[in-house]
């Protein structure tokens, strides 16, 4: 079992870079893996939200050649530090394909992270593999007495990752919808957002549906933070692949000013 440890002070002028063994990857739903890699550094260092740029080297001589953004989605004592991996892409797939005392390379912990407001309610909005940093930061917010509720959306039952292994790695169960019924709760996960009191609205999945939070937001006046998931070419600023237009109108880079913005940092074009 993975045992959670508390978070330090984030450092996103530092990154670490090193090889990372695989420890373990296993299949928890379609097209869903969870693959556990040992980077005690990383491990000790995440905060919840923070991602890690995961390549694989040139020397295979096979794409992708550059590396991909994932959450970090769980840090454990023995310094493991555990990721949920959609695979659809080249570099998501050969992800899903990695064996226990393989390698690959690891650039983290990076970017900008959600923030708790004392005494408020949490409210996590999870939509498909956007649940991965919801499950390191609803078990320390658990533990650090906040009142937690954990909202995963999925379109269908077979893509649910493990609501037991939730409930393990969260201290409680998530409320899960999916569109077309087949589990938990009916419709869109956002229809479950009910908004009452001091409460901390935090969001992470597809576009459309940060979109519509954000309208939400900005119609009934609360605080909604969001990671957003731009494609990303370096991870630290260099590239420009990330760009996301801010409400002042200038462009923000997702890496390294986000990936976590106050939604009302953002312009949020019309579908
Ligand atoms: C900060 C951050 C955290 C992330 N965390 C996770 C995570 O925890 N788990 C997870 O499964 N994924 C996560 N992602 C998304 C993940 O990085 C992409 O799925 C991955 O880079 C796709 O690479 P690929 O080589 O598999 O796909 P590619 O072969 O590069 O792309 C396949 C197709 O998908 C499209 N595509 C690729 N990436 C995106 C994207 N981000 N948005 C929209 N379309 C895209 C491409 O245009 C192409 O059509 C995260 C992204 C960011 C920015
Ligand atoms: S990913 Fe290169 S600048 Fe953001």
């Amino acid at each position: 079992m993975l045992v959670a440890i508390e978070p330090k002070a984030p450092d996103i002028l530092s990154p670490i870079r090193h090889r990372a063994e695989v420890m373990a990857n296993r299949r928890v739903a379609t097209e869903t893996w969870w693959l556990e890699l040992d980077s005690p550094e990383i491990a000790g260092r995440a905060e919840w939200g923070q991602f890690v740029m995961i390549g694989f080297g040139l020397e295979h001589l096979a794409p992708p050649f550059l590396p991909r953004p994932f959450s970090v989605a769980w840090r454990a004592e023995d310094g493991r530090i555990g990721l949920l991996v959609r695979a659809f892409g080249v570099g998501s797939r050969r992800l899903a394909e990695l064996r226990a005392g393989e390698h690959v390379l690891l650039l983290g912990p990076l970017g900008r992270p959600f923030r708790l407001e004392p005494g408020s309610r949490v409210v996590c909005v999870a939509g498909g593999v956007g649940l991965a940093p919801f499950l390191f930061l609803a078990g320390d917010a658990r533990r650090q007495a906040f009142d937690v509720d954990l909202l995963y959306g999925e379109l269908t039952a077979d893509k649910v990752f493990d609501a037991g292994l939730i409930e393990e790695l969260t201290g409680g169960p998530p409320i899960v919808w999916t569109e077309d019924g087949s589990l938990g709760r009916r419709g869109r996960v956002t229809e479950g957002l009910s908004v009452e009191g001091r409460v901390t609205v935090l969001a992470c999945g597809p576009t459309p549906m940060l979109r519509a939070l954000a309208g939400r937001a900005a119609r009934e006046g609360f605080d909604l933070q969001v990671s957003v998931e731009e494609h990303m070419g370096c991870g630290v600023g260099t590239c420009q692949g990330c760009v996301v237009l801010g409400a002042d109108g200038r462009w923000k880079k997702a890496c390294t000013q986000g990936p976590v913005f106050y939604a009302s940092e953002l312009t949020w074009s019309p579908s």
